[in-house]
């Protein structure tokens, strides 16, 4: 088997927070190949971009990883300098983050903005990394680059600026691109475009992708595997089909269920009562317990592990028959997520 791209064990973050020492995550492992995409969903506040932050060491001051694994191209980030470690992770993983748009700089013309990586890291010349920029910009299907290279970012529109994000987040031709919530601010026109363009690289680079949102339908559309994610875990993880089709935990069919219908034929839909769980505190059962329909008294005593299930990996004691509890009332499966046939 080939070495992954990204390979993650067991990573645990804590937060110094003015309630406590908040333990945000508590023990996720993923890997990542080239061309794949991973789709990462959850509640607010539910870890997912701590985690993506911790693997790039781009953790804030009060935050810290305290044990765990990265390994990038079947390197251990932990044996590398902080120097070499930077170097390795911008040369390999692309990102384009929640605030991507603010991370432009607003006093440099953007298609240097572009041309700075392969000029400065690459050690491209000025002429080539110029050529870049424009390659790029035509790439993320920016009208006219050459005209709008020297253009500053508040004389573009939302979407335009997005893609100048996108376009910098590929100017060193990563292996790997992070996206989280990505298109959160675009309309739904240009959020297409974008995942369009995202897709495209996947097919035609082998780029693979991690993307963090709250919309199942996006995970839907673009993700082929999906880590469900709750109190600092991944509690669900396996493929979009098997996953949206046959969730193996009662907080995944429950977010399925508070989704709105991917068809619109649905105006209902269904919340999920009650608060997330306080992870200044100390876990003792199921972080979900308290929320969930399926909970036992066993729920309470321990917390579950990521155990292969039929179709999926489940946290959960009740994995194999928690729909026997689904409440009458709750909406059938059939109608949520497109699964992929
Ligand atoms: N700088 C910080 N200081 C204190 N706590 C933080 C900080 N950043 C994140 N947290 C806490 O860490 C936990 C995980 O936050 P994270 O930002 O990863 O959530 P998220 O899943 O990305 O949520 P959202 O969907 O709202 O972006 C939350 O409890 C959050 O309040
Ligand atoms: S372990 Fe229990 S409380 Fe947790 S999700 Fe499963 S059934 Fe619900
Ligand atoms: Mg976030």
């Amino acid at each position: 088997m080939s070495t992954p791209l990204l390979s993650v064990r067991d990573l645990h973050v804590e937060i110094d927070t003015s309630r406590g020492l908040l333990k945000a995550i508590r023990g996720v492992s993923l890997d990542i190949n080239a061309g794949d995409s991973l789709g990462i969903v959850g509640e607010s506040g539910s870890g997912k971009s701590i985690t993506l932050k911790a693997i790039l060491g781009l953790l804030p001051k009060n935050a810290r990883v305290t044990s765990g694994e990265i390994h990038v191209d079947g390197v251990d980030l932990a044996t590398l300098s902080e120097k070499a470690r930077r170097a390795l992770l911008s040369e390999k993983i692309g990102i384009v983050f929640q605030d991507a748009i603010a991370a432009l700089n607003p006093v440099m013309r953007i298609g240097v903005q572009i041309a700075e990586v392969p000029h400065r890291r690459l050690g491209w010349s000025k002429e080539k990394s110029h050529a870049r920029a424009i390659e790029l910009m035509e790439l993320v299907g920016i009208p006219e680059a050459e005209k709008r290279f020297s253009l500053y970012p508040h004389q573009l529109s939302g979407g335009l600026r997005q893609r100048v994000a996108i376009a910098i987040a590929l100017s060193g031709n990563p292996q790997l691109i992070f996206c989280d919530e990505p298109t959160t601010a675009l309309d739904v026109t240009i959020q297409a475009q974008v995942l369009r363009l995202l897709m495209e690289l996947r097919v035609k680079e082998r780029t693979g992708l991690v993307f963090v949102t709250h919309d199942l339908a996006v995970v839907n559309e673009i993700c082929d595997e999906i880590n469900v994610m709750y109190a600092g875990r991944f509690v669900e993880s396996g493929s979009v089909a098997n996953t949206f089709q046959r969730p193996s935990h009662p907080y995944t069919y429950s977010l399925l269920k508070s989704a709105p219908d991917v068809d619109h034929q649905s105006e209902r839909l269904f919340s999920i009562s009650g608060e997330t769980a306080d992870l200044t505190k100390p876990v003792t059962g199921c972080p979900f317990a308290p929320r969930c329909f399926a909970a036992t008294q066993l729920c309470s005593e321990s917390e579950p592990a990521l155990l292969a299930q039929a179709s999926s990996f489940s946290a959960c004691h009740h994995a194999s028959n928690f729909t026997e509890k689904i409440p009458t009332d709750h909406f059938s499966l059939g109608t949520q997520g497109k699964a992929h046939s």
